[in-house]
């Protein structure tokens, strides 16, 4: 029906309505380039535009789609977009403290409170899941993904596909997903935005690709091409990329866009003037062009000059125009343009609760001595201190378009409500985020601004010490702002800025437990944190219910347990640092040794490794059980653990599976993640907790890039974390 109905429009399509399905415009807001498009209204009639991206609110969008479905030739509606990353009014925790969860119901929950607020508001196309794995923490937007592992990415990218998209496309209350950015851009070298990539075959299929490769699986409706170059070609003109992978290998039927003038930036990689890289991207396989106008303005002209073929123009307009299909617009292009449910379905009560749900699973406890965590809801004092205690601009994060700073709540509120007037609490500010004004100038865009304050950076301080002096426990909330990640926010230095920490070193003077509530969009290094803080609780940036969720945690109102899916280094010096890496042909065994993989200057261990984090309570591993050692062909494993909870307070667990493949004809990682369950247990319960295995979960890209298992040993792990488990050794044979 879609092709019919599809074909018989198009046959009444000039050359210049099909290329106008291409274009994609913003209106008039440069909040995610500096580029904008203008005649945006003439552009609607004329039929030269298929979608603009940037414009919510029920009567703006109907003014808009009004003008395509009334106002052009042939009444083709407009697809409508926007970056809907962690929420759309609502605001969750940001992409990397998501997956710190590991729950993906809650994830692909988050995701269909954004799909219903942002529908609730004119659109229909969100430019998420980012799926790019990362291993290099100086990168600002490995705030936006899901860390740095293959598979608990994938996993969580066809979770948010699911949840976007709903049961249907046609649903009033879903929207298409828009994976990206394919592909590799997570892998910038040096961790510098936009940098190129460089990198193996074999290193893309079996590390970087998986997630992207989930989505689509999952049936996500469009992709996103990437900024950077994949063996050498810029993604959005790479035809072996966006064709022959993405539409021969994996049978992608969707639509692709480019990033925001990736297209006319091609240009600036070298390979031609914007009419060559336009004719070049449409025989490539790039669908839809962002905001650039390269194919609005070329396309044409290549056209009659035989440098493009009318059917790539075709293919393109086609698969724009199914998409549109697809969401029921040809139907109904106003089926979500119901003023009602733009005010009762943002920001209601239960989206909120889920938002604050969802924060208290992603924090990580990174450290809790003397088990000085949970506070004490009633009785004795706090210092407060530190430039995110009392601030709301900062608790959403990157990318919160929709998202209103002023409805969060800060820690400081969220803490009041929690104990009222049964704790004393002492506030001081202690610092600025930081106090370097170069850093500021390249720093403030979007909401988070960052400013010096009045006071003078020593008088701050002293303030903070003598509010701590006051007080029988420390709690210093500091770390990033909210844009100090997130994009075209590369760091070289990934520490608590230095105005933060030379007040942390004055508090540790005074000897007094002190807790870290550290905000972060990336991992930080915090060596010296780690060694003189009491407790740390890694909030990342939690959203609109920051400090309802942080209160909750510190009080003891929900018990922490996020685990990190991203590996902290101790230094920036040992990035990229990731567990499931080679074993080197001198691997690093009992310490530094001359002539072995190692530094001279630092251990090679992380501070914290991927999958670690700390609850209330303990959690006991033993007696690793495998219904077998030897196996054959198609056969099943099952591998059990039990596990006790051994302290004091009810707790949830993430019992994590790692394969590792010691024999095979490549090297191989030393582990790989396979499969995680989340499970609960009551004080003093324990439970058997058991992973089943099949060789698909032995299965690998070979140097000939064909994906299979190959017999031999396999180690079989599982444990709390990818450094503490439980392990025992299988032979499986063809
Ligand atoms: O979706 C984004 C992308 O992640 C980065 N560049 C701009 C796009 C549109 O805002």
């Amino acid at each position: 029906k879609m092709n019919a109905y599809v074909t018989g429009l198009m046959k009444k399509m000039t050359v210049d309505e099909k290329i106008g399905q291409l274009n994609l415009v913003t209106g008039g807001m440069a909040i995610t380039g500096s580029v904008t498009n203008n005649g945006i209204g003439d552009g609607v009639k004329n039929g030269t535009i298929g979608g603009i991206f940037g414009l919510y609110g029920v009567a703006e969008v109907r003014k808009m789609q009004e003008a395509a479905v009334k106002g052009s030739r042939l009444h083709i509606p407009l697809i409508f977009g926007l970056d809907v990353i962690h929420g759309h009014r609502t605001i969750f925790p940001i992409p990397l403290g998501m997956s710190a969860t590991w729950d993906l119901d809650l994830i692909k929950q988050s995701a269909r409170i954004a799909a219903k607020e942002a529908t609730a508001e004119g659109l229909n196309w969100v430019f998420s899941p980012m799926v790019d794995i990362a291993r290099d923490a100086r990168w600002g937007r490995i705030s936006e993904g899901s860390g740095e592992d293959p598979y608990l990415g994938g996993r969580i990218a066809a979770a948010m596909v699911h949840g976007y998209q709903g049961t249907s496309l046609k649903n009033t209350d879903a929207v298409m997903a828009c994976v990206k950015h394919f592909a590799l851009y997570g892998a910038a070298e040096a961790g510098r935005e936009y940098n190129t990539v460089d990198m193996s075959r074999l290193a893309m299929y079996n590390y970087y690709l998986p997630p992207y490769k989930a989505a689509v699986d999952a049936g996500v409706g469009s992709i996103m091409s990437s900024f950077n170059v994949v063996d050498g070609v810029p993604s959005t003109v790479n035809k072996w990329l966006l064709t022959d992978l993405l539409r021969k290998q994996w049978g992608f039927k969707g639509f692709v866009v480019s990033d925001y003038t990736s297209l006319n930036e091609v240009t600036n990689h070298g390979l031609g003037d914007l009419k060559t890289v336009s004719a070049r991207a449409i025989n490539a396989g790039l669908d839809m062009d962002m905001v650039g106008e390269g194919y609005l303005k070329t396309l044409k002209k290549s056209l009659q000059e035989k440098k493009v073929d009318m059917a790539d123009i075709d293919r393109a307009c086609r698969l724009i125009l199914e998409a549109k299909y697809k969401l029921g617009l040809f139907d109904n292009p106003y089926k979500s343009l119901d003023a009602a449910r733009e005010k009762s379905d943002i920001m209601t009560v239960a989206n909120r609760v889920a938002a604050r749900s969802a924060a208290e699973h992603s924090f990580v406890l990174l450290k809790n001595d003397n088990q000085i965590l949970p506070l004490k809801k009633s009785g004795g004092s706090i210092a407060l201190v530190g430039p995110l205690a009392n601030n709301k601009r900062d608790m959403l994060g990157t990318w919160v378009i929709g998202g209103e700073w002023e409805k969060s709540v800060s820690v400081m509120e969220g803490i009041e409500r929690v104990v009222g007037d049964k704790v004393k609490i002492n506030y001081a500010k202690g610092s600025n985020i930081t106090d370097d004004t170069t850093f500021i100038k390249r720093l403030n865009f979007g909401p988070g601004m960052v400013s010096l304050d009045k006071e003078s950076p020593e008088d701050m301080i002293e303030d903070a010490v003598k509010a701590a002096k006051r007080s029988d426990i420390i709690v210093a909330v500091v770390g990033e702002s909210q844009s100090m990640s997130g994009e075209s926010s590369s760091r070289s230095d990934i520490s608590i800025p230095e105005s933060q920490q030379k007040m942390l070193r004055e508090l540790a003077k005074l000897h007094k437990p002190m807790v870290l509530v550290l905000f972060n969009g990336r991992p930080l290094t915090l060596q010296w944190e780690n060694d003189n803080a009491t407790a740390i609780l890694d909030v990342w940036a939690p959203g609109t219910e920051a400090g309802n969720a942080i209160a909750n945690v510190l009080f003891g109102n929900y018990n922490p347990s996020g685990k990190l899916t991203t590996t902290f280094p101790r230094s920036v010096g040992q990035i990229p640092l990731y567990y499931n890496h080679l074993n080197t042909g001198r691997p690093y065994t009992n310490g530094p040794t001359k002539f072995k993989s190692n530094y001279l200057d630092i251990d090679n261990s992380p501070l914290y490794p991927f999958g670690y984090g700390l609850s209330y309570t303990k959690f006991q591993y033993s007696n690793l059980k495998l219904s077998k050692t030897n196996l054959k062909g198609n056969e099943t494993l099952t591998a059990t653990v039990t596990v006790s909870n051994t302290g004091s307070y009810t707790g949830e667990e993430t019992v994590q599976l790692y394969i590792g493949d010691p024999e095979a004809s490549i090297s191989r990682p030393v582990k790989e993640l396979k499969d995680f369950k989340k499970i609960t247990l009551q004080v003093g319960q324990k439970k058997d907790v058991s992973f089943t295995i099949t060789p698909d979960k032995l299965k690998f890209f070979n140097s000939d890039l064909r994906y299979d298992w190959e017999p031999g040993k396999f180690i079989i792990e599982v444990g709390t974390n990818s450094d503490i488990t439980e392990s025992a050794t299988v032979n499986w044979m063809k």
